[in-house]
């Protein structure tokens, strides 16, 4: 075989994907993450336990309360407690985690019948609950809960401006607007692949592909930073606004919306194939890198806001730590370590920050923010469900023991 110029045979081409397997841990880190994962099990079981079938949001005096949120149970947090018990039922077989996800989703489905409080967020309710049990276990019930969750979304797209409506409600200049999109939706609509897939019916993928194509355009800055919120005209798909949303403000970069950027794209990649998809995950996933690196990997709530005072988001770690796992399966196999040594060093600077590994208490990461501007301050470094259960979807992914629920 003839060398280039440079004396370089084609041989030294790297693997792709496909042919690489995954990236090998250093022993130091492996054994970390050994250890995490046997204090999981551990923490996990008496939780599961405790908690049952109630539906946790944040902790009150280290215990978790059934629906202890404003939002009741239509809030888009509630299928993360059913998504640990999958996570933790896959990977170690016990059935108190598969009879308390079974409970919880019983449960949800009641949203499927009073519908009002139903929003795009309905991929994050019945993803890692209905759809998940389904991939799980192969329950036809939960499959047509899942397809029926799939069509409410669907039924959300508006052609004009091409996106799916994010809230059903709320104020824009002065007036009641119904064209919001959110970069969050990107983790709503692999239920719509999935969805696709499941009765060979294209429709469904057309509307994910639309949706995250008009987000690429208008929500994905050039440098990789993102816009929270867009506004449309609903009725001729003008594009009106860009506010600044749960972050410090128009124009900044919050880090929880970044973190959906990174792993929702990259769902887009794995379900189409188009590269473009990758690029752009590729982009975000860089931009949340350099801003991490320069700050011990431990996330702010806006990687563009002022440095005083300092407020902390470790689920938008644990969210990017999981998306960057995900990304690095999707990459030749020099470019994986970039994105899981990236990821592991988020996870283990929030495991020495933030983890209560005291199995006598609910909840594991503490300090999560759900938005900048929170006067109360009750939303503001405090343990919130997501951040577990992203942590122990990064934690099984490189166990190599995670259930695929995006
Ligand atoms: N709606 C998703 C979030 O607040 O991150």
């Amino acid at each position: 075989m003839a060398n280039d110029i440079f004396g370089n045979p084609e041989l030294t081409r790297q693997k792709t994907a496909a042919e690489s397997g995954p990236y090998v841990l250093p022993p130091e880190d492996q054994a970390w993450l050994d250890e995490v994962y046997e204090k999981l099990t551990v923490k996990m079981k008496a939780e599961a336990e405790r908690v049952g079938t109630m539906i946790p949001y944040t902790t009150r005096d280290g215990k978790y309360h059934d629906l202890d949120v404003q939002g009741g149970l239509g809030f888009w947090t509630n299928g993360f407690w059913p998504g640990m018990l999958w996570q933790m039922y896959s990977a170690t077989g016990d059935e108190v985690y598969r009879s308390a996800a079974e409970g919880v989703e019983e449960r949800l489905k009641e949203l499927l019948v009073t519908y009002d409080s139903l929003d795009h967020d309905i991929g994050f309710l019945f993803l890692p609950s209905s759809v998940a049990n389904y991939r799980k276990t192969g329950n036809p019930e939960s499959r047509r809960t899942g397809l029926h969750a799939a069509n409410i979304l669907a039924g959300r797209f508006n052609p004009a401006g091409n996106y799916i409506r994010a809230w059903n409600n709320g104020l824009w200049a002065g007036h009641e607007v119904s064209g919001w999109m959110i970069i969050d939706c990107m983790m709503n609509i692999p239920i719509l692949y999935w969805a696709a897939k499941e009765l060979g019916d294209p429709r469904y993928e057309h509307i994910a592909v639309a949706h995250a194509k008009t987000a690429q355009k208008y929500i994905v800055r050039p440098d990789g930073s993102c816009n929270h919120i867009l506004i449309f005209d609903s009725k001729t798909g003008e594009f009106l606004d860009n506010p600044g949303g749960q972050g410090y403000g128009s124009g900044s970069s919050w880090t929880r919306g970044q973190s959906w950027a990174v792993y929702g794209f990259t769902l887009s990649y794995i379900h189409t194939g188009e590269e473009s998809f990758l690029n752009t995950a590729k982009l975000c996933a860089q931009y949340c890198i350099s801003n991490l690196a320069v700050n011990d990997w431990l996330p702010l709530v806006d990687y563009r806001a002022p440095e005083e005072p300092v407020k902390y988001d470790s689920t938008a770690g644990m969210i990017t730590a999981a998306g960057l796992l995900t990304l690095a399966d999707q990459v030749g196999e020099y470019e994986k370590g970039l994105y899981t040594k990236a990821a592991i060093r988020i996870l283990r600077a929030c495991d020495a920050k933030f983890c209560n590994w005291d199995p006598a208490q609910d909840s594991i990461v503490d300090g999560g923010t759900f938005f900048y501007h929170d006067p109360t301050g009750t939303n503001t470094e405090v343990p919130i469900i997501y951040g577990d259960y992203y942590f122990i979807e990064a934690i099984m992914k490189l166990k190599g023991k995670e259930l695929f629920i995006w």
